[in-house]
């Protein structure tokens, strides 16, 4: 370690202003959530009277309803507004303090390269799928700006209610693995701003954890934040579709929200790969979302077309793609897609006399064994 270590920190300085926007931007989408949701879903329901129509027929029929129309007005726009506003949005605070944020992060990532625990491809190869969709209406995607990791994880911590923990998906989708199992080498597959990798390295010091992207952005900011909490993952730039590592690497290969960013065509060998590179009894385990099956047309056109909105082009695809028969065609020998118990969400209670509007989405397990 450098001799004036600790490091300068890459924290993004948030004032007063920018706060309070951000609580207004987290209350509107409160609201859309609740009283725009309830209303589209009554209007629908006069319309249609029941659940009748499938998901496709249903889109026409939402598109004349103006609750429908301010839902998904509010859906682009709040994302956009969070991320670009001025001032306030993250990107434009986070341009107004680039010089330090860009030094730190520069520091960290030549300790990194030295260390070897970071190893970026100047090469690398973005597939057509991720380098022309700013995913989640991220300005520019998750990986051509040198601060994108850090505009990454602020984006992700103001998405949420304030007073939840933004690892808590993390910390859920490790305490639902099945008990009594060791897992001595573990990849976060998709890493990101490496948050994930970070909460299970913390829980499983015993264990050696690496993890993956195609952003270099992300994989430095992820590096950083795990040097402040003093751990020394393996982060390295790649492409899911062509890993690096030998066959029969890993005891656990895990994931959240990356299948509905992977288009159907290159998913097979993607998938192909991660069987390669898991040891035999390995698991390959994450969490995704869908709407809940038994929520009917209305929650699955209103989440096809939110995704939309919000330019995740390829979640209607993946909410139809086969992934539990592909697995087995690959040769894994258990591969279950399940609700994620340990986040399912109450149901709002209903008004008097009233049936109660489904909720937009439940989260899934990805539970595949080789
Ligand atoms: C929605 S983010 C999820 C990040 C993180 N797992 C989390 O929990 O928030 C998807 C991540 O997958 C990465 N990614 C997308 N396609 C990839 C690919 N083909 N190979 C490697 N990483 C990829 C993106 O750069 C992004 O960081």
């Amino acid at each position: 370690m450098d001799s004036n270590f600790p490091p300068p920190d890459v924290d993004l300085h948030e004032d007063q202003a920018s706060r309070a926007f951000h609580t207004f931007v987290r209350g509107a989408r409160r609201s859309m959530e609740t009283v725009v949701w309830d209303r589209a879903y009554r209007d629908y329901q006069d319309i249609v009277g029941g659940d009748t129509l499938t998901a496709d027929e249903a889109l026409p029929v939402l598109d004349r309803i103006p609750a429908f129309q301010t839902y998904a007005w509010l859906f682009r726009n709040l994302q956009r507004f969070k991320y670009t506003y001025p001032d306030w949005g993250i990107v434009s605070a986070a341009e107004a303090q680039r010089p330090k944020l860009e030094a730190a992060l520069a520091a960290a990532r030549e300790r990194g390269e030295r260390e070897g625990h970071l190893r970026l491809n100047t090469e690398i190869d973005y597939p057509d799928y991720y380098r022309h969709v700013d995913f989640h209406q991220h300005p520019g995607g998750v990986w051509s700006d040198p601060l994108d990791g850090l505009i990454y994880d602020v984006a992700r911590r103001t998405t949420i209610p304030a007073h939840m923990d933004p690892d808590m998906i993390y910390r859920q989708l490790f305490a639902s693995l099945p008990e009594g199992r060791k897992f001595e080498r573990v990849l976060d597959w998709g890493a990101g701003h490496g948050a994930g990798l970070q909460t299970w390295m913390e829980a499983h010091p015993e264990s050696e954890g690496h993890g993956i992207d195609l952003s270099a952005p992300c994989l430095i900011f992820a590096w950083k934040k795990a040097e402040e909490r003093g751990l020394t993952p393996v982060l390295s730039q790649q492409d899911v579709a062509r890993l690096d590592y030998p066959d029969n690497h890993f005891d656990l290969i895990f994931f959240v929200f990356m299948l509905h960013e992977i288009p159907p065509g290159p998913t097979p060998a993607i998938l192909r790969e991660v069987h390669r590179v898991l040891k035999p009894g390995g698991l390959f385990f994450g969490a995704e979302f869908r709407p809940p099956p038994a929520a009917g047309a209305f929650s699955h056109a209103m989440m096809v077309h939110s995704q939309w909105c919000n330019n995740e082009v390829y979640t209607p695809a993946y909410l139809k793609f086969p992934y539990i028969e592909t697995a087995r065609e690959i040769g894994f020998s258990r591969a279950e897609v399940k609700t994620f118990d340990r986040l399912a969400r109450p149901q709002a209670p209903p008004r008097a006399g009233q049936e109660p509007a489904p909720v937009y989405a439940e989260f899934v397990l990805f539970d595949f064994e080789k």
